[in-house]
């Protein structure tokens, strides 16, 4: 039963919370100095260009890469072209051992962690009748049990700092049916991630922000594939992929100061492509 007017007149202890000491000047709220910021996939493509925006706006970047280990010396440039300290560690994150392991190693070399950008992906794009179990269980060990993985142990370091802020890379497709490729396995796993996300949303509303980037397409190794590229530019309101430097201020705004009254959003990015 809902509540009666009289019931939801009671004040609660500690109600309403104070505003945030937060910077009143914009640009001021989007400078990430001293801020440590984890990005997973961070060795190329959408999760480099993160790291890139984090370190341009004064941050400190842990790249975690699994196969790509260019990602070391992409770094030591971050480190070198904007005077912060950043790192590259390995880990997949489809397995817990790693994930809680590398978070470790994070937190005794950088001191804490502010942000965690879950960004790690994969897509094997077929359909269900030509997808084997192999296939369908390897998208769930990364797309799915990854980001688990990373919640739940970033997620402990968050609640013991007190603070946090998690930012999941998701996709339109957990929005929308993607066409002309069949890939059910692939829409459905980031369908998870997006309402995984709303949900820890609320379970660590006393420490720590959680919300969800969900791209159309850009153009990285994922982007869209040669049977998907003519119908991406047609159904793309801007008619083309996204470049990676269009991503970036979302992102640096969703680890700022800047949307610290947002938490629990699902932010799609896709050039319109989900309009008609
Ligand atoms: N590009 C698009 O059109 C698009 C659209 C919607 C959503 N997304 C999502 O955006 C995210 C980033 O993709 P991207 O477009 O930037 O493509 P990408 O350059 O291929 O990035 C995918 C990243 O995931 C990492 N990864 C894959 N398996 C992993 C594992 N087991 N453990 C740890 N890391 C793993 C890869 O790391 P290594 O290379 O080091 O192995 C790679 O850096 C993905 O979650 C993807 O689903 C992309």
């Amino acid at each position: 039963m809902s509540m009666s007017i009289e019931d939801t007149g009671k004040v609660r202890d500690g109600f309403p919370r104070p505003f945030p000491n937060t910077p009143s000047n914009v640009l001021e709220q989007l400078r990430m100095n001293g801020k440590v910021v984890v990005v997973t996939g961070g060795a190329d493509g959408i999760g480099f260009a993160v790291a890139e925006a984090m370190a341009e706006a004064g941050g400190d970047v842990a790249l975690l890469y699994n196969s790509n280990d260019k990602a070391i010396v992409r770094a030591q440039g971050l480190a070198l072209a904007h005077n912060i300290k950043a790192a590259a560690f390995k880990a997949d994150v489809s397995d817990p051992n790693q994930v809680q392991d590398v978070i470790q190693k994070v937190v005794v070399e950088f001191g804490k962690i502010d942000v965690f950008v879950a960004n790690a992906g994969m897509a094997i794009s077929k359909p269900i009748l030509e997808q084997t179990l192999d296939e369908y269980k390897k998208q769930m060990s990364v797309n799915v049990d990854g980001v688990v993985y990373c919640a739940k142990y970033v997620g402990q370091v968050f609640k013991d700092q007190g603070f946090g802020n998690l930012i999941i890379t998701s996709s339109m497709s957990a929005q929308i049916v993607n066409v002309p490729v069949d890939q059910p396995v692939y829409n459905a796993t980031k369908a998870y991630v997006t309402h995984f996300g709303k949900s820890l949303a609320r379970e660590w509303r006393e420490f720590a922000r959680v919300n969800i980037v969900s791209p159309g397409f850009f153009d990285t190794k994922m982007g869209a594939g040669p049977l998907a590229l003519n119908e991406a530019y047609r159904m793309s309101v801007l008619g083309r992929q996204g470049h990676v430097k269009e991503i970036k201020g979302l992102y640096l705004y969703l680890a700022s100061d800047a949307s610290s009254y947002q938490t629990g959003s699902d932010v799609l990015i896709d050039g319109g492509y989900v309009l008609p």
